[in-house]
């Protein structure tokens, strides 16, 4: 079914309330999410993008409720990912010799997903597409967030076509941002942010600049996920500005794992000397491995600092902190301080370790850590308080 856009222009998606992770298990999706396409009516007829491959079929018939298939003139393949080029093997097979307008890169990367030597009109950064009243302008941004991914501009309405760019996992049926749930939004566009594009901060801000010097006017963009921004769209691009900015907050996140509680006591006693130097600071702690992986790192991505505890278990710490290293590692946040802890036995490594880790993906350090053989004793949770007073003290 579709939805009205604007007069012309329509969605014609799938909204998917029922995926939990997306990126096979790689990103949680407490909200859903929704593949956005759209169907453009001028004097010639356009189809932006189409969903994922496992509902292809179900978005091809409702397509073809809506319009007669042989009445799209023109397809625009934003960006090849299979949640947005998916259903395009089965659409091509009734519309074989409609040309699909693409980035050179996607000439290349959709015949390598679904080995078809379609016709392809690849387009450079101002190339245009008159669709009669209206023309399309074509705006290449690779790496935001593949070497394929393109925006479309369409006159006269001033819609951005996005893709993944300022999107969002968040199933929704009405559609605007201004009929959505401000938090909820907020914090899925953050989340996406932290965890897809972070390491490609600085191209973005640099897209971003190239975008508005184009001058194209926008009064609508129109993402390939979640809520189309329609109320104040602007926000939504001075946001981004913000955080590819090496962006942080006034917060400090803690993350560790516990064997017998002894790391989370001490996580907790040094949150509280953090406090005791800087109480306005919001301090969050996690537990590695009950808390969601994506939830955390989108908190990292929130820190002027993070602390990392672990036992120390097999001379390093435990996989739920080493997994989150190596995320960190592609992430690659910038601007950020760390620090770690460990609670040991007999060796103590985990916090040397995680501590070169941190180093490695780009934090930086100004201590040693902490280490507390056994469990802490008086003296040492007085240490452990002093050092979450220091770690604040070094980082505001
Ligand atoms: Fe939503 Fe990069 O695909």
């Amino acid at each position: 079914m579709r939805k009205k856009v604007v007069d012309g222009v329509s969605w014609i998606g799938k909204i998917d309330w029922e995926i939990r992770t997306a990126h096979g298990k790689e990103y949680s999706t407490h909200k859903g999410t929704s593949y956005n396409a759209y169907l453009i009516e001028d004097e010639k007829t356009a189809l932006v993008d189409t969903v994922w491959e496992p509902y292809a079929d179900e978005f091809v018939a409702n397509l073809q409720l809506e319009i007669d298939l042989d009445k799209i003139d023109y397809i625009i393949c934003n960006h090849a990912e299979p949640d947005h080029s998916g259903a395009l093997p089965a659409l091509m097979k009734l519309i074989p010799d409609t040309p699909i307008y693409c980035t050179k890169q996607a000439t290349m990367s959709l015949p390598g997903h679904y080995h078809q030597d379609w016709n392809f009109r690849p387009v450079s950064a101002g190339d245009t597409l008159s669709l009669g009243k209206n023309t399309l302008t074509f705006q290449p941004i690779p790496m935001v967030h593949w070497p394929d991914s393109m925006m479309t501009h369409l006159s006269g309405k001033n819609i951005l076509f996005s893709n993944d760019a300022f999107g969002q996992h968040y199933a929704h049926e009405l559609l605007f941002n201004d009929l959505a749930d401000q938090c909820t939004l907020y914090e899925e566009a953050i989340k996406y942010f932290a965890n897809i594009l972070t390491p490609f901060s600085p191209i973005i801000k640099n897209r971003i600049v190239d975008f508005l010097a184009t001058a194209l006017p926008v009064e609508l963009i129109a993402t390939s996920h979640g809520i189309l921004w329609r109320k104040n769209p602007e926000q939504i691009i001075e946001q981004y500005l913000q955080w590819c900015d090496a962006y942080q907050e006034d917060q400090i996140t803690i993350i560790y794992d516990s064997m017998y509680n002894s790391t989370k006591v001490i996580a907790e006693t040094i949150a509280r000397g953090i406090l005791q130097h800087s109480p306005a600071t919001q301090v969050k702690l996690f537990h590695a491995a009950k808390a969601d992986k994506n939830d955390i790192l989108t908190e990292v991505f929130r820190s002027k600092a993070v602390l990392m505890g672990s036992p120390t278990f097999n001379k390093g710490p435990l996989s739920s902190l080493s997994a989150l290293l190596e995320e960190f590692r592609g992430l690659k946040f910038m601007g950020k301080k760390a620090s770690a802890f460990t609670s040991y036995g007999w060796s103590g490594e985990a916090a040397k370790e995680m501590l070169a880790q941190l180093v490695d993906a780009g934090f930086t350090t100004t201590d040693e850590g902490f280490r507390v053989h056994w469990r802490m004793d008086t003296e040492e949770r007085a240490k452990a308080l002093q050092f979450g007073v220091d770690f604040a003290s070094a980082t505001f």
